[in-house]
């Protein structure tokens, strides 16, 4: 029987896109559900319209009460009872209690080569760090944030010209070949890594 795969995004969805579209043939994964917790992110409409079920949990209602707020997450996913959750740019810290739900079931993008640049503008980091090189990572989720077992990492060179958005730009492109492939194996039980190029 096939997995079915929930993503998370706050975004646009590009991550989200190549996933979706990459779920076919003999792809152990299947869409069931596309949730953000924007309810004006440009992802919800590219997912509708690939016949995916969306839906918005909104957590400024909760405020501070980030466990309130993530067991109405926890509960509207578990209506489309899903096997595995991709976060593709799920701009929310998730804490503790919920990530122990979905431990070794829930997987992640980072728009860097990790464990480097951890959080937020990693691009501008890397940038004024003067690496030569950049990528992204695929990890499992842990409760440390942009942590646990890596799952893949696809590398890009640095341009000296390069700003954050060049840069970002050009590591985008590794993402939407790196998150597909990893989901790929994942979903199919396999966690040896990907490594791209
Ligand atoms: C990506 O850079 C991803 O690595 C980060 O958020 C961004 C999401 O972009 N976590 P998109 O919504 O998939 O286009």
């Amino acid at each position: 029987m096939s997995k079915r795969v929930a993503i998370l995004l706050s975004g646009g969805g590009s991550n989200m896109v190549a996933l979706l579209d990459s779920m076919t043939g003999d792809h152990a994964g299947r869409p069931a559900l596309v949730l953000s917790n924007r309810a004006d992110a440009g992802g919800l409409d590219k997912a509708a319209a690939r016949g995916v079920p969306t839906e918005v949990v909104d957590h400024r209602p909760y405020g501070a009460d980030r466990a309130a707020f993530e067991d109405a997450l926890h509960a509207r996913i578990m209506d489309y009872r899903p096997d595995i959750i991709c976060l593709a740019g799920f701009m929310r810290v998730l804490t503790e209690g919920f990530v122990s739900r979905w431990q070794g079931r829930m997987i992640n993008i980072h728009p860097s080569l990790l464990p480097k640049y951890r959080g937020l503008h990693t691009h501008a980091r890397a940038l004024a760090a003067g690496e030569a090189e950049a990528g992204c990572t695929v990890h499992e989720v842990t409760a440390a944030l942009d942590d646990g077992p890596i799952l893949g990492q696809a590398r890009v060179p640095v341009d000296p010209a390069d700003t954050p958005d060049t840069l970002a730009a050009r590591v985008l492109t590794m993402e939407h070949r790196l998150y597909p492939a990893v989901l790929r194996r994942f979903a199919a039980g396999d966690r040896a890594p990907v490594w791209l190029p």
